[in-house]
């Protein structure tokens, strides 16, 4: 009897239409063009404007994009998972509430959350209950409202998160394709670098903390860019040692979109040709749990079944890893 392998079947996407250009934030923060465009290869990002709506307006949009794109009945699914550092609220999860809208009656959902590395760790917690024979699908959502937790004065920060949301299905496989392997790794010594200090359990949102802004995301950038440089790429380097792989095996690279110069030398370690390295932090910055599913969506008519991808990402926590997966169908536009 042949191995059940999980494998990537459907993809889909949303961005807000609101553009915030690095035109725009040079009237609103001291920074240009220049400096955000070679530090960090990023030209716009996507924002959510409406208050009154938060990362399930995202992940819904996706998902239903991949459900329209591809003609499914969303009651064939049988577990939603979003994958997010911004859920809706407290207590009450994002999955649930995305679940139910897009009449995914059947299934079971829960939120998932490792800062920028919540989709990649969610690519290995869908393909698990896959592979285990429980589940024959699971749609998997990356989204984050990045928004709701930047302060748009704080320079360091502001320049470099956008909103969106991608979306997959991960479907039961006999012909050896989908995840083959992962490597995953967490140090929460460093959390102090990256993290939103106020509102969660441990510091409380009183009125001065809100006043000073406590509650939005803070980062030493450095610290942070150092990390993300050194792990993300020797997480890539290690999945293509363990499996074999060399260079020329490696089609696609699509590495977690923070900073241009982040996916570059990831994409240098394993000597990897630009063409074949997944690129739209321009277009959206950094949209934490959405850039890998959105850089699968923009790619999706260029995949050919067969394609060796490297999946490869860094976030808060510390969390990072990489994931080798092959890809399961011919584009079908
Ligand atoms: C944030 C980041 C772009 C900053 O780039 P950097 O090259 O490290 O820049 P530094 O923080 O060392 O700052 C260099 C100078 O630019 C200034 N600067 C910082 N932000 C600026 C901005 N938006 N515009 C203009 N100048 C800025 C700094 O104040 C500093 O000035 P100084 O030398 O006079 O003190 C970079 O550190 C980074 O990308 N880090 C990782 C972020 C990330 O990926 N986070 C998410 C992880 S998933």
């Amino acid at each position: 009897m042949s191995k059940i392998s999980a494998a990537i079947t459907a993809v889909g996407a949303y961005v807000p239409e609101y553009v915030l250009t690095n035109q725009i934030l040079e009237t609103m923060v001291d920074t240009n063009d220049e400096w955000i465009t070679s530090r960090t290869g990023i030209k716009e990002r996507r924002i959510l404007k409406d208050d009154g709506k938060g990362t399930s307006f995202l992940a819904i949009k996706a998902a239903q994009n991949l459900i329209d794109k591809n003609n499914l009945d969303p009651k064939d699914i049988e577990l939603v998972i979003v994958a997010t550092a911004t859920p809706d609220m407290k207590a009450a999860s994002t999955a649930s509430f995305t679940a139910t809208e897009i009449g995914a009656t059947n299934a079971f959902s829960f939120d998932m959350d490792a800062a920028c590395s919540s989709f990649l760790f969610g690519m290995s917690v869908a393909a698990s209950y896959i592979e285990s024979g429980r589940y024959k699908n699971v749609l998997l959502i990356g989204a984050d409202k990045m928004s709701s937790i930047i302060n748009y004065k704080d320079r360091a920060t502001c320049i470099i998160f956008g909103d969106g949301a991608g979306a997959v299905l991960f479907e039961a496989n006999d012909e050896g394709l989908g995840l083959k392997d992962e490597y995953l790794r967490s140090d929460g010594s460093g959390r102090e670098f990256l993290q939103a200090t106020y509102g969660g359990s441990s510091h409380a949102l009183t009125a001065e903390v809100l006043a000073n802004g406590g509650h939005y995301a803070f980062q030493e950038g450095r610290t942070v860019f150092k990390n993300a440089v050194f792990n993300m790429a020797d997480a890539a380097e290690k999945i293509l040692k363990r499996n074999n792989l060399t260079k020329n095996d490696v089609d696609w690279l699509a590495a977690h979109q923070a900073n241009k110069r982040i996916i570059d030398a990831t994409a240098q370690r394993i000597d990897l040709e630009d063409e074949k390295v997944m690129i739209n932090i321009h277009k959206y910055g950094n949209t934490t749990s959405a850039t890998l599913p959105l850089l699968i969506n923009d790619y999706e008519s260029q995949l050919k079944k067969g394609d060796n991808v490297i999946f490869a990402a860094f976030g808060g926590g510390f969390n990072w890893g990489s994931i080798y997966l092959k890809w399961a169908y011919n584009s079908k536009n």
